[in-house]
């Protein structure tokens, strides 16, 4: 340390202290002293002057440090990602000048408290992640490119997201409730169970928590929970996790119209209240520059004008022959179809066989379900929901066609025994929302540390 170079005087701190200000606020203390605590985000050097961009997660602020200030041993080995604690007077931006919020701080002074120094050198952050830095390695340290304006940016976006469903839900009288994690039942097949030893018994981590939801309805009326679920998922596209939020909601008394609706409603009404707070709006608009609130109603298409479509339009199922009825519409060729039509769409009616054992049939076309799909341009399905088979025993008669001994869920068949009613359900996965909301390429980019085949870190 060069003990020539001058130091700050430490101002003492005590009740006379400017007010402490979060970096995004402030817009009315133009003028004022304010002190303001932050990270290092960007810094650049001009002569005597050196403008820092101090981030805080609430926003961003320019701050000016200039004369002694900018010839300390701090201020002339500031690295980034440095924690800063700054106090000086908040300023209009010259006429031609940028800055966040239009508005600068002229330091006055600034502490780097004990611990508060980001490493520099081969070790400094920018030379750790960087625009060229590989995907996977990106993801290693997830922990620090979190602390970048795009990752940043879908983190609290999704938290917004989170907020408003929890709104539009209390607003429709539904209550919340927390299924369990580690169940002994499947729901959406054996294949992409993950299995556990639980202390002498075998156990799952939940698929889905449909069937707990079920079971609220006679005594809490329309449930739903936003919990985590598990699918040990075996390929790695862009829109499959191992681990997921998954906001699932169940409605009693309704009718399958009614669960479609209800659906279209809950999704824009969602954006609605997501968009009312214009930083989120501004973050959302910042990612995804074309995005336009989806036009009402949204198409309703059944599965069968579906196949029809895809033939029309030389789009082959898996094997590459021409779609048939009874085919599994693969990811490929639901989001090329998607793509095309470019709109959400409520593809619904799929056959009994490639749907889950709990989805009651159509009473004008028992070959198929009252079940949907809703499919976002860009990403494919983002929601699975359908009207649940009521009937105790075609419960049963589902259980046997599937394989499934329906011993471990007495619990569940017991609701066709103790009062039935009609009623249905959905579940949609977040971060596939949010891959369509924030226009991300995979959803791996929209949860804080993903969990995918090959990758349980960090
Ligand atoms: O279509 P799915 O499998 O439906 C169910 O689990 C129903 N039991 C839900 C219900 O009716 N309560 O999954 C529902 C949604 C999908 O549309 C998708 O958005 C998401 O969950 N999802 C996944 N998201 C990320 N990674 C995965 N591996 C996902 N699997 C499903």
């Amino acid at each position: 340390e060069d003990k020539s170079l001058p130091t700050p005087i430490r101002i003492k701190l005590d009740d006379t202290d400017p007010e402490k200000i979060q970096l995004g606020d402030g817009a009315e203390k133009k003028g004022t002293r304010v002190r303001v605590f932050g990270r290092v985000h960007r810094e650049r050097r001009q002569k005597e002057v050196m403008f820092v961009t101090l981030r805080d997660g609430y926003g961003f602020m320019q701050v000016i440090l200039q004369g002694d200030l900018a010839k300390t041993y701090d201020a002339l080995t500031l690295t980034r990602e440095t924690s800063m604690e700054i106090l000086g007077e908040l300023r209009e931006v010259p006429a031609g000048a940028h800055a966040p919020n239009n508005r600068e701080l002229h330091a006055d002074y600034y502490v780097i408290h004990a611990g508060g120094k980001a490493a520099g050198g081969d070790d400094a952050i920018t030379n750790r992640v960087s625009k060229d830095t590989e995907h996977a390695t990106l993801l290693d340290l997830r922990h620090l490119t979190l602390r970048g304006e795009n990752a940043s940016k879908v983190m609290i976006v999704r938290d917004a997201v989170e907020f408003a469903f929890n709104t539009v839900y209390k607003e429709l009288r539904m209550r919340k409730v927390s299924p369990p994690a580690l169940v002994q039942t499947q729901v959406e097949g054996g294949a992409t169970l993950f299995k556990f030893q639980y202390y002498t018994e075998e156990a799952y981590l939940t698929q889905s928590s449909q069937l707990y939801l079920e079971t609220c309805l006679p005594s809490m009326g329309d449930v739903y929970c936003i919990e985590k679920s598990f699918r040990a998922e075996k390929s790695l596209t862009r829109r499959h996790l191992s681990e997921y939020s998954h906001i699932e909601a169940e409605l009693d008394f309704i009718t399958f119209d009614d669960l479609l609706n209800h659906l279209e409603h809950v999704m824009c009404r969602v954006l609605e209240v997501t968009m009312s707070d214009p930083t989120i709006k501004q973050y959302i608009l910042d990612l995804n520059p074309e995005f336009q609130m989806p036009e009402r109603p949204f198409k309703r298409m059944k599965y069968s004008e579906a196949i029809d479509w895809l033939v029309e339009h030389n789009i082959p199922n898996e094997e590459g022959h021409p779609h048939k009825f009874g085919d599994d519409i693969a990811e490929a060729a639901e989001r090329r179809m998607t793509d095309i039509i470019n709109r959400p769409i409520f593809l619904t009616h799929f056959p009994t066989e490639i749907k889950a054992f709990y989805m009651q049939r159509d009473p004008q076309d028992p070959r198929v379900t009252e079940s949907v799909d809703c499919l976002m341009p860009g990403v494919g399905e983002i929601v699975g929901g359908s009207m649940r088979m009521y009937d105790y025993e075609e419960l049963m008669a589902a259980f046997a066609r599937e394989g499934i001994d329906p011993k471990p869920y007495y619990w569940y068949t017991d609701q066709r025994k103790y009062g039935s009613s009609p009623h249905g359900g959905y579940g949609l996965g977040l971060e596939r929302f949010l891959a369509w909301l924030c226009k991300q390429h995979t959803v791996r980019d929209c949860c804080l540390y993903p969990r995918y085949f090959g990758r349980c870190k960090p």
